[in-house]
């Protein structure tokens, strides 16, 4: 196939993400709709702690966050999406930082009692560094929560893309086929220890909200992790 043939274009992610900030939350994503719906139970009770989120993209969870009672710190490296994010207006009180993930974040050790990351794991690239910063950030006895898209998904040929309505194109930033062993092996690398882990189908309610999902039915298209920072290892570095 053509990478750059009008009907597919493939673009690294932060360009992807800029192009995609515009139309970001007008869509019936059936991965969002269903990690609005479980993601709550493993991120519990929010109020009076401080959060980070990373790779907050419009700030849709940065938000919930800050709804739930939370400080929230928002980063992502697109300036689409987070000029995105600042206009919302339920933004007051979250602090934003254009930043890249793959670069240690400017906040002292332990610094969040939950650091927060939402579908980006597949654009991160490797993926241990990020896992131990993840753990770096977080204080002990919090926690890191991971949404991301099942692995399986990628099984059918899916990732990360959007139709662009100037030119009808469907644009895809980059991603990366992680596999659930690399995410575990990465964490094990990184000092964190997995709470908690499970995979989440699309199931007919989902299909009849968002059509897109109707072909996915029975299908696994969302995973969420927890993980806690490992107390040796914590004691060690924080
Ligand atoms: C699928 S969007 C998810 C946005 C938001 N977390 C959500 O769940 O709605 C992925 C986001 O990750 C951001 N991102 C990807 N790689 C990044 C990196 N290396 N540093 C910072 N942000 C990154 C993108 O710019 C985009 O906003």
């Amino acid at each position: 196939m053509n990478m750059n043939s009008p009907l597919v274009q493939h673009l690294s992610a932060r360009e992807g993400y800029d192009r995609w900030a515009e139309v970001y939350d007008d869509e019936n994503n059936p991965l969002i709709a269903l990690e609005e719906r479980h993601l709550p139970a493993v991120l519990g009770e929010l109020r009076g702690l401080t959060v980070i989120d990373l790779g907050c993209g419009t700030g849709r969870q940065s938000a919930r966050l800050a709804r739930a009672g939370a400080s929230v710190t928002a980063v992502d490296f697109s300036e689409g999406m987070l000029a995105r994010a600042r206009g919302r207006a339920d933004a007051a009180g979250i602090r934003f930082l254009l930043h890249d993930v793959h670069s240690p974040v400017p906040a002292p050790n332990g610094a969040f009692d939950r650091v927060v990351s939402c579908l980006v794991l597949e654009h991160v690239d490797p993926l241990l560094p990020f896992f131990a910063e993840c753990r770096r950030l977080c204080r002990r006895g919090g926690s890191v929560v991971f949404s991301a898209m099942h692995p399986a998904m990628l099984l059918r040929g899916i990732s990360a893309r959007f139709t662009d309505p100037a030119t009808g194109a469907e644009v895809r930033p980059r991603s990366l086929p992680h596999q659930l062993s690399d995410f575990v092996m990465a964490a094990m690398g990184a000092g964190l220890t997995l709470d908690h882990i499970s995979e989440h189908a699309v199931d007919e309610e989902l299909a009849q909200r968002c059509p897109r999902a109707v072909k996915y039915l029975g299908w696994p298209m969302l995973l969420l992790m927890r993980f806690t920072p490992a107390a040796a290892a914590n004691q060690s570095r924080a």
